[in-house]
């Protein structure tokens, strides 16, 4: 018998300490917030992803009765830049939550759901290096280097 360990390193910093192209992808994210459709959950997404060039395209978790139908926010952003934007690459997203009426973000850390996370790693592939994933809460931005990070053991194709 043989055990293996996975570990993942992730970074924290507080909202002062990111540089100007993270703050300004992460103010993207939080404004994104009011995009969201969430009249079932009430749970706010936004989601920002920066491409090569330096656009940034945004999306918000979108709702609808029959439940499976919607999508997160992070998806809605990734289908959106992956159609309009054919072919550029991702390099980094950044997603952030409010709860219900709450005028602050979430106390933890917002991260990817699973079926996110394979569709970013399906961009972090096309990318050909990590897409950086930040994970804000009110308090700070936790950074995933990659979004095979936050995936061990991924599916990655047949
Ligand atoms: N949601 C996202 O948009 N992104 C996440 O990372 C987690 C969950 C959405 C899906 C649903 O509209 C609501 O939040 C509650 O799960």
């Amino acid at each position: 018998m043989k055990e293996r360990e996975i570990t993942i390193r992730l970074t924290e910093r507080n909202h002062d300490e990111l540089d100007s192209k993270d703050a300004e992808l992460t103010a993207a994210a939080r404004k994104a917030i009011d995009g969201s459709y969430a009249p079932y959950s009430h749970f706010h997404v936004g989601a920002a992803i920066r491409l090569d060039d330096g656009t940034i395209v945004t999306g918000a978790n979108q709702e609808n009765a029959a439940f499976p139908s919607g999508t997160c926010a992070e998806r809605s952003a990734a289908f959106y830049a992956g159609a309009k934007y054919p072919g550029r690459k991702f390099e980094a997203i950044a997603i952030a939550a409010k709860d219900g009426e709450a005028k602050e973000l979430t106390d933890y850390h917002i991260s990817p759901c699973a079926a996110c996370r394979q569709a970013l790693l399906e961009y972090e592939k096309l990318a050909g290096k990590g897409i950086r994933v930040l994970m804000e809460s009110r308090d700070s931005v936790l950074e995933a280097g990659s979004v095979k990070d936050l995936v061990p053991l991924a599916f990655t194709g047949f």
